[in-house]
């Protein structure tokens, strides 16, 4: 396999016939991991991808990684969830090239809802992070109760219940458009300090007249 000749872009109606290997590949990492995880249906995963926002990477015909994105609390939040890369094909950059892309598809559709994402896995927070998300407690999240509901197929569910849903093992982490820094104003340099001393050396004149 070459590096190069993997694709990764936003799925579209085409990618539905992956939607059963995506959950395959899905179920027998976490069974792997040890880790619990939201179950998708593929028809779930079919329709995010029909709606368009699903991002799928392809080396020819194969699937190789996946993720979408979904928004919670009337569009206030997104969360990008469900990524995985086949194992055969980890440690290439795939997830960082997904992560990217689901990052640029929820600023593009939802540029005022706040971003966040819950994992156990090190890389993943290691993305977020790059992506500027900050490590958060789960009250930072959407409260909507659809979204928590996709925990229930998890093994540490019970945790989250006794903890009423304050915190679990998954860390979560939220971008929040609101606290970045707007572009930072074009630095004065140049003529603009000479201008700007002339023209205030030019009304000190005047004032004394
Ligand atoms: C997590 C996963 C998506 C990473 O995919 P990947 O394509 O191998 O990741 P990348 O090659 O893009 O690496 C991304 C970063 O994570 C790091 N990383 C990758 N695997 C790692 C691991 N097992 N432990 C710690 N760091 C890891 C990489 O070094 C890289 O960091 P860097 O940019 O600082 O060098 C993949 O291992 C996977 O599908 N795991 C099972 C499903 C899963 O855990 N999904 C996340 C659920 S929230």
């Amino acid at each position: 396999m070459n590096k190069k000749d993997i694709i990764v872009r936003d799925a579209n109606a085409e990618d539905v016939k992956y939607a059963e290997k995506i959950c395959t590949l899905i179920f027998e990492s976490a069974q792997q991991r040890g880790t619990g995880i939201a179950r998708r249906t593929p028809e779930y995963i079919g329709e995010k991808m029909l709606s368009g926002k699903a991002v799928v990477a392809l080396d020819g015909e194969r699937i190789v990684g996946f993720s979408y994105i979904e928004t919670w609390s009337h569009g206030d939040f997104v969360a990008t969830s469900g990524l995985i890369v086949d194992p055969e094909y980890r440690g290439l950059g795939i997830a960082t090239r997904i992560k990217q892309e689901t990052f640029r598809l929820s600023r593009t559709k939802f540029p005022q809802a706040k971003i966040f994402s819950i994992t156990t896995s090190l890389a993943v927070m290691k993305l977020n992070t790059k992506l500027g998300y900050k490590p958060v407690t789960f009250s930072e999240l959407t409260q909507d109760d659809e979204y928590w509901k996709g925990c229930e197929g998890c093994t540490n569910y019970d945790i989250l219940v006794r903890t009423h849903r304050d915190k679990c093992l998954c860390t979560g982490m939220l971008f929040d458009p609101a606290q970045v820094q707007p572009q930072s104003e074009p630095k004065r340099g140049g003529l603009t300090p000479y201008i700007m001393a002339a023209t205030n050396w030019f009304k000190n004149l005047s004032l004394r007249k």
